[in-house]
């Protein structure tokens, strides 16, 4: 599969991943967690679905483009490790995350997932979905879309 092929096989299990994700919280309360704010794509996908809800970004750099840049009170610069233990002690509490981060390096990748997800947990409601590009720990997996490849894309019920 040329590079090329792969992105757009991305691409599109984000969309169809987040508007599975989207649909699936409706009767849910809770706010929205987008780690990994990158060029704004994933975050914008999110305003667009879930007007409503108040989205938390993380992410080390702010360098999105600008038609989608967050509001500076949803934004939290720096690592995530740190910046998800802030938003714990601000109490606040998820029905959806997007788990976007990653060097592009897979065991770099998946140790830092599972480093990451008893910090994500802590901050979902039960039931809540996270829908995530690297396979995380300690949710239970559910079956996303049927237009996503199994490992393509993971997806996770919190307990
Ligand atoms: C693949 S990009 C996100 C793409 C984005 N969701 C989009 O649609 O444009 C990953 C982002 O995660 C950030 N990132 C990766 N690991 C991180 C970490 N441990 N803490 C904070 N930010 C991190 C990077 O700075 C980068 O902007």
């Amino acid at each position: 599969m040329s590079r090329l092929e792969s992105m757009q096989r991305r691409i599109t299990a984000q969309i169809d991943g987040l508007n599975w994700a989207a649909a699936r919280i409706a009767d849910l309360s809770g706010e929205v967690l987008e780690l990994g704010l990158g060029n704004g794509r994933t975050y914008d996908h999110l305003r667009e679905n879930l007007p409503d809800r108040r989205i938390w970004v993380i992410d080390r750099v702010l360098q999105p483009h600008p038609s989608c840049m967050p509001p500076a009170e949803d934004f939290l610069q720096g690592e995530a490790d740190e910046m998800l233990r802030a938003l714990a002690h601000r109490g606040v509490r998820a029905a959806l995350a997007h788990y976007d981060f990653g060097y592009g390096i897979k065991e770099k990748d998946v140790a830092e997932g599972a480093r990451l997800s008893p910090l994500i947990a802590a901050l979902m409601v039960p039931g809540g979905i996270v829908v995530s590009q690297q396979p995380l720990t300690g949710f239970r997996p559910v079956r996303g879309p049927d237009t996503i490849a199994p490992d393509r894309y993971h997806f996770y019920q919190a307990l």
